[in-house]
């Protein structure tokens, strides 16, 4: 059996236009992105929300190129079949295009990703071209974007009243202009998403966003009901690993505490 065909930006565009959804989870580590690529997920997003999920910081705003760059090269240490996209992290890429081209960059030579993704659009248009022209390509992402937190006061759905679905709708048509060659559309009303995908010829990739996008994205600790305190109305827990693990640890420490672990059978003899 030949080995399947490395995911491209152009395999994307190709799925877009056959009608064929397109599989997107962050991971952050070698396991869970050889799982996921054995699973056949179509790119493997190094998100920024590695800040939250695994780093334990507030939100995704401390975290910083060279942790990008560390859990991108254990995810490209899979040899993954998915396309690589690795998140450029808050001030990475704002200030100036040449601090984007050099953050892309890093990400790129040091970490492996094929594609970066950054948040926003007008506001960071000359970003977003100087990266193409470098010759990376880009994911955009609109609607709720995480990195802008404090200026929406919170995680707030976007683009529910006319004037501000306008606005959503002319950031995607904007990024699309600017070389982008796919798009997030996080947390906005399904209707706005389903405009978004038809009034663009690039892939999208929905996450709160409803099922008319071109492609799903999840955080995988969300997926796996790592920390089941607050599950959002958007995430489907097909897994409960957060009380499985919480079982197993408390098992483990009675064990050892009683003396039951370990035992022979899981203990070298002599000869
Ligand atoms: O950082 C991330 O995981 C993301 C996804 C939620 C789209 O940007």
């Amino acid at each position: 059996m030949s080995p399947r065909a490395k995911i491209t930006v152009h395999t994307l565009h190709e799925m877009k236009r056959r009608g064929e959804k397109i599989v997107v989870l962050t991971a952050y580590d070698f396991p869970t992105a050889r799982l996921e690529d054995e699973a056949g997920v179509d790119v493997i997003l190094v998100g920024d929300s590695v800040g939250n999920v695994v780093l334990g910081y507030e939100n995704t705003l401390p975290v910083t190129v060279d942790e990008m760059v560390h859990h991108l090269k254990a995810v490209l240490r899979a040899r993954p079949r998915a396309l690589v996209v690795g998140d450029l992290p808050f001030m990475s890429y704002q200030a100036a295009p040449e601090d984007a081209v050099r953050s892309a960059g890093r990400l790129v030579k040091e970490g492996g990703a094929e594609a970066v993704k950054v948040e926003g659009a007008r506001r960071v248009e000359a970003s977003v071209r100087a990266i193409v022209a470098a010759a990376i390509p880009v994911m955009g992402h609109v609607g709720l974007t995480p990195q802008s937190v404090h200026q929406f006061g919170g995680y707030r759905v976007q683009g529910r009243d006319v004037s501000d679905a306008e606005r959503v709708v002319d950031d995607a048509k904007f990024l699309e202009q600017c070389g982008c060659f796919s798009l997030v559309v996080e947390g906005v009303p399904w209707q706005l998403a389903q405009r978004i995908t038809d009034a663009v010829r690039i892939p999208t990739i929905g996450i709160g966003a409803g099922p008319h996008c071109d492609g799903q994205v999840l955080v995988v600790n969300d997926l796996l009901g790592i920390d089941p305190r607050f599950t959002p109305r958007f995430v489907k827990r097909y897994a409960e690993m957060g009380e499985a693990m919480a079982r197993a640890f408390a098992a483990y420490a009675a064990d050892v505490k009683s003396g039951k672990f370990p035992d022979i059978d899981h203990s070298y003899s002599s000869d």
